[in-house]
């Protein structure tokens, strides 16, 4: 079965390295992908959303079936490209259509769902242009820090937490009305903010019934301690120590079970991955955020510790019998962290030769911004590279990774020096 991947970050390596193993898949195609994918499998110079060209590459390469890494493409509606059209309505896509999409690619359609469904999440509204007075009354009811949310995608830049009830209604007006974040912050949703430990939740779903996977928890800011920026994931890990058996059977009993029946409800058949955001406040789980795709850095600590083939997986979501997999989980802790180029969430270069990877012998490198001219590789984006490492002890699996990134070089290299440190 050839397969091809969409995406050309460290999860879509992650995904064309365990895929690699699988006896289900012959040959791996990655639009756009990055070096370490190309080592694995033939890389397309495509874009994500380019829906035409990826049509004729399914076809010139006789595409079995399609997996959809980032949300973009999904949110765009590459899924419903494909059935409405007649040549390649058979191949199977992972991952979304349009309106399923919609979890992630609009915060006030999330919330109206977990509203339906009685699914925890903070207390919420949503407003636009025309209710800024009411959006700055609701912020007056609330408590300081305040939370607005740009309801379509901005680059996991649309989320502002503000200490000042001043500012945050300033800010509120800006985004509605002063176009913050372009059509993207048309509406905004207003939230209480909920103090407490994240977690991500990953579920496969094809649409009759759903498999849960190993959970990670994700370090989001740029800085030690949690500290500056937002980040798309700075580092991983899986499984989450403080996630014991009651904590995750409320998890599933409050959180997955009724998402999966509110898809059921609606009549939104949903195949793919949902990556649910939590936040664990006092002993009660919270939805944070639905995502309708992998995590990255998450699936790099996620699925090194799946015993399955990943081929089957895939297969058994598209001809929904993922009920029929019994999962197995390797019984070990994995932690990733991410090395960025300096500047990184903001500007940064691009084109530093990276060296020290073949060095690296008792963990996994997983490219993600990296590009190869000759026999050398190159940085290429904001997230460089994932050294991910799977060992019987926790401790031990934070220590590797660090000692392994240790050598392994760029200008400009930088990581957080603290991922696993507070657990
Ligand atoms: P989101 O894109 O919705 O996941 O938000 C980005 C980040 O903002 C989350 O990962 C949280 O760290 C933080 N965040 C979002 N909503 C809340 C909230 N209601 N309370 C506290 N933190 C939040
Ligand atoms: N690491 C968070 C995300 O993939 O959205």
């Amino acid at each position: 079965m050839n397969i091809l991947i969409l995406g050309g970050g460290g999860r879509e390596h992650a995904f064309c390295w365990k895929l690699s193993k699988s006896k289900f898949i012959t040959n791996i195609f990655i639009a756009p992908g990055n070096a370490g994918t190309s080592e694995l499998g033939k890389n397309l110079d495509i874009s994500v959303n380019d829906f035409l060209a990826i049509k004729d590459e399914v076809i010139k390469n006789k595409i079995d079936i399609v997996l959809v890494g980032p949300e973009d493409p999904l949110v765009n509606g590459i899924h419903d490209f494909f059935l409405s059209d007649k040549i390649i309505n058979s191949v199977p896509v992972i991952g979304p259509t349009k309106k399923a999409a919609m979890l992630e690619g609009s915060k006030d359609f999330a919330k109206k769902f977990m509203e339906r469904n009685s699914i925890p999440t903070a207390k919420h509204a949503t407003f636009d242009k025309k209710t800024v007075k009411e959006g700055h009354k609701f912020l007056d009811t609330l408590k300081s820090p305040y939370v607005l949310k740009a309801d379509g995608l901005a680059a996991g830049k649309g989320v502002l937490i503000i200490d000042d009830l001043a500012q945050a209604k300033e800010e509120l007006t800006e985004m509605l009305v002063g176009g913050k974040f372009g059509l993207a912050s048309g509406k905004v949703v207003v939230e209480e903010f909920l103090k407490g430990i994240e977690l991500s939740c990953f579920v496969i779903a094809d649409g009759k019934s759903y498999l849960t996977l190993p959970m990670a928890k994700d370090y989001k800011r740029i800085g030690e301690g949690d500290t500056g920026l937002n980040t798309g994931g700075m580092g991983a890990v899986s499984p989450v120590p403080f996630v014991d058996e009651s904590f995750s059977n409320k998890i599933d009993k409050e959180i997955i079970k009724p998402t999966i029946e509110g898809l059921f409800r609606d009549k939104i058949d949903f195949v793919g991955f949902i990556f649910i955001g939590l936040i664990k406040v006092q002993d009660s789980p919270y939805v944070i955020e639905y995502n309708v795709r992998m995590g990255d850095p998450e699936t790099q600590v996620v699925l090194p510790r799946i015993k399955n083939d990943f081929g089957e997986i895939l297969l058994s979501i598209s001809s929904k019998k993922i009920s029929e997999i019994k999962l197995e989980i390797e019984d070990k802790f994995a932690t990733t962290i991410c090395a960025v180029s300096d500047g990184y969430p903001e500007s940064y270069q691009k084109g530093k030769k990276i060296i020290g990877i073949n060095k690296v012998q008792d963990s996994k490198v997983f490219h993600a911004g990296t590009s190869s001219k000759g026999m050398n590789i190159f940085t290429s984006g904001g997230r460089v590279l994932a050294i991910t490492s799977l060992e019987d002890r926790f401790k031990d699996s934070v220590k590797k990774s660090y000692e392994e990134l240790k050598k392994i070089n760029f200008d400009g290299i930088n990581y957080r020096k603290d991922i696993g440190f507070d657990l």
